[in-house]
C-alpha cells in the first residue's frame, strides 16, 4: 500500500477554511488531519465541534481527528456526530484505554492512539490489535511548526516489530515537523501515513507540496 498524506488543518487559513478544503479535495492528500486541543492536555486551544462539522460538509476525504484533550471518553459520540472517521486519543490521557477504544469502534469509527515523544511504544503491547492507527508524535503536541525529534525513527522500528509480532493490521502515522528532509526516511523505516501542517500550508503551492510528499519527489 502506498503511504498516506494527511495535511493538518491547524496551519490552514482559519478565515477561509473552505478554500483550503477544496484544495485538499483536489490534491493527492488522503485524509484531513484535525487537531483538537483543550488547553489542559496541551498548552494551546484550537477548535471544536462546530468547526469539525463545517469542515465535514465540504471535505471529500476522511477526517482524521487527533484529540489532544483530557478524558476524551466524554466526547466520543459528539465527534462521531461532527463527522470524525478516525478518532485518535492520547495514551497519556486515557486511564482505561481498552474501554475507550471499544467505545470508538462502537461508534463506527477507526481507532487511533497517539504517543507523546517520551512515551514508550512497548506500552501498547497488550492493546495493539485493537488499534487501527498509532500516531507517533514527532514533536511535543500543542503547536505546529516545531522541529522534528530524531528519536522518532527508532520508535517506528520498535512499533513495526510489535505490529508484526502481534500480527496486527495497525498503520503507523507520524505527526510533527514532517518535511522534505525526513519524509523519505520515515516511509523507508515503515511509516504508513504522514501528517504535515506548516510544510504544506506555508509553501508557495500547497497542492504541489502534497504531491511531493505523496510521491517523495522533492
Ligand atoms: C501538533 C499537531 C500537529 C501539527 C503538525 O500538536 O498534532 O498535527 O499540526 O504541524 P507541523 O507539520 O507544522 O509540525
Ligand atoms: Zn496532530
Amino acid at each position: 500500500m502506498k503511504h498516506l498524506i494527511a495535511p493538518s488543518m491547524l496551519s490552514a487559513d482559519f478565515a477561509n477554511l473552505e478554500k483550503d478544503i477544496q484544495m485538499i479535495n483536489k490534491s493527492d492528500a488522503d485524509w484531513l488531519h484535525l487537531d483538537i486541543m483543550d488547553g489542559l492536555f496541551v498548552p494551546n486551544i484550537s477548535f471544536g465541534f462546530p468547526v469539525v462539522s463545517h469542515i465535514k460538509k465540504h471535505a471529500q476525504k476522511p477526517l482524521d481527528v487527533h484529540l489532544m484533550i483530557v478524558d476524551p471518553d466524554r466526547y466520543i459520540q459528539q465527534f462521531r456526530k461532527a463527522g470524525a472517521d478516525i478518532l485518535t486519543v492520547h495514551y497519556e490521557a486515557c486511564t482505561h484505554l481498552h474501554r475507550t477504544l471499544q467505545a470508538i469502534r462502537q461508534e463506527g469509527m477507526q481507532t487511533g492512539v497517539s504517543l507523546n515523544p517520551h512515551t514508550p511504544v512497548a506500552l501498547l503491547h497488550d492493546v495493539i490489535t485493537e488499534i487501527d492507527v498509532v500516531l507517533l508524535m514527532s514533536v511535543n503536541p500543542g503547536f505546529g511548526g516545531q522541529r522534528f525529534i530524531e528519536n522518532t525513527y527508532s520508535k517506528i522500528r520498535e512499533l513495526k516489530q510489535l505490529i508484526t509480532e502481534k500480527q496486527a493490521k495497525t498503520l503507523i502515522e507520524i505527526d510533527g515537523g514532517v518535511d522534505a528532509s525526513n519524509a523519505q526516511k520515515l516511509i523507508e523505516m515503515g511509516a504508513n501515513a504522514l501528517v504535515a501542517g506548516s510544510f504544506v500550508f506555508k509553501s508557495d503551492e500547497p497542492s504541489r507540496t502534497i504531491s511531493q510528499l505523496k510521491n517523495l519527489d522533492f
